[in-house]
């Protein structure tokens, strides 16, 4: 159930709610956001100490680098150098669930720690209206991971931020459910060739359709050595275990669904898509991790989901989702 604490902030397009949040996060605070594919954890990516603030909240690896995000191409290109590739994804995917990783501008202002010292960035332009209200209203880059604590499930809806963190984030931006649910595609440009280190909410397709040109992209969806710094195998982990490609379910597992046809069971069931639709499938993921693991089974058993545009990214996150866990 939805608790409606009094920092749980719903901001309409220019509401002063967002005002606030934005000067909140100026001085230095962290500011959870929507994006339309999950909700972010936002620091101005200037103030290291804020930045810090993130690692810590989110117990993640210092290592492991941040997205920042900014309003549009020309901010962008104050961080990074925008490459002729950049521009063409820039000009068909922004704003939109794409990160484009570009070498860093000497002296660009954000701290080390975004980078993870890298000489390169991860820089996007996110399209949800409270996210642009909120880069507008703060006029600063935003770092910002998913807000989940690190290695679990993504979060696609306000009220699953505020079970992650409880009162250590007090200022939660609500703009209802991310339309995408899945995290944003990765490119990474700054090499000889381009490289695909995460498939999400675009296609590696519609990628290579843009560019003229084939992605290079990780053999296997799930390799040993992670792509992305934070690719680490096990990842998205709800606290049952996942059973990947059930054709049945067993006694005391959960299913996790697609399309028409459902095996019997007399356990708790999510439906990702009753149609069969991966963009829907992919928006009802995280979510229906969530309700599975609130239901307490402890184990998920998941339907296949067919590995064809967005389908792709779903199972990527599904494997690292049943990946042995440490
Ligand atoms: O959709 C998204 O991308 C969401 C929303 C909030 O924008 N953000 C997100 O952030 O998924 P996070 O921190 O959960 O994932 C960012 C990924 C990590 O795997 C990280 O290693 C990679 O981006 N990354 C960041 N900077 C990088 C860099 N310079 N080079 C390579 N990978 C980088
Ligand atoms: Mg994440």
């Amino acid at each position: 159930m939805h608790d409606e604490t009094a920092h749980t902030l719903k901001p309409g397009p220019d509401d002063p709610v967002l005002v606030g949040a934005a000067a909140a996060l100026r001085d230095g605070a962290l500011v959870a956001f929507p994006t339309e594919t999950v909700y972010g954890l936002g620091a101005d990516a200037r103030n290291g100490l804020a930045v810090a603030r993130i690692f810590e909240t989110k117990g993640r690896p210092s290592f492991n680098p941040l997205i920042v995000h900014v309003m549009d191409r020309e901010m962008a290109g104050q961080y990074v150098t925008m490459t002729r590739e950049a521009m063409v994804l820039a000009d068909t995917f922004w704003p939109g669930p794409l990160t484009l990783v570009l070498p860093a501008r000497e002296g660009n202002g954000t701290s080390s720690l975004v980078s993870a010292g890298l000489d390169t960035l991860a820089v996007r332009v996110p399209a949800h209206p409270v996210a642009q209200a909120l880069l507008r209203a703060a006029d600063c880059p935003i770092a910002a991971p998913s807000a989940n604590r690190s290695g679990r499930i993504s979060p696609t809806r306000a009220e699953h931020v505020r079970a992650e963190f409880g009162d250590t984030v007090p200022i939660i931006l609500d703009g209802g459910a991310s339309d995408v649910g899945l995290e944003s595609t990765i490119v990474d440009l700054s090499g000889s060739e381009p490289f695909l280190l995460r498939p999400g909410g675009i296609s590696k397709e519609a990628l290579e359709a843009a560019l003229g040109e084939e992605l290079v992209a990780p053999e296997r969806l799930v390799s040993e050595i992670p792509t992305a710094p934070g690719q680490l195998a096990s990842h998205y982990a709800p606290a049952a275990s996942v059973r990947l490609n059930a054709g049945a379910v067993d006694v005391g597992e959960g299913l996790l669904g697609f399309g028409s046809k459902l095996p019997d069971t007399s356990g708790p069931v999510v439906n990702l898509s009753a149609h069969g639709d991966l963009r829907e499938a992919a928006a009802n993921l995280f979510d229906g991790l969530r309700m599975l693991d609130a239901a307490g089974v402890s184990c998920i058993a998941v339907m296949p989901i067919p590995l064809a545009g967005i389908g792709v990214a779903i199972n990527d996150r599904l494997q690292r989702a049943a990946a042995p866990r440490n």
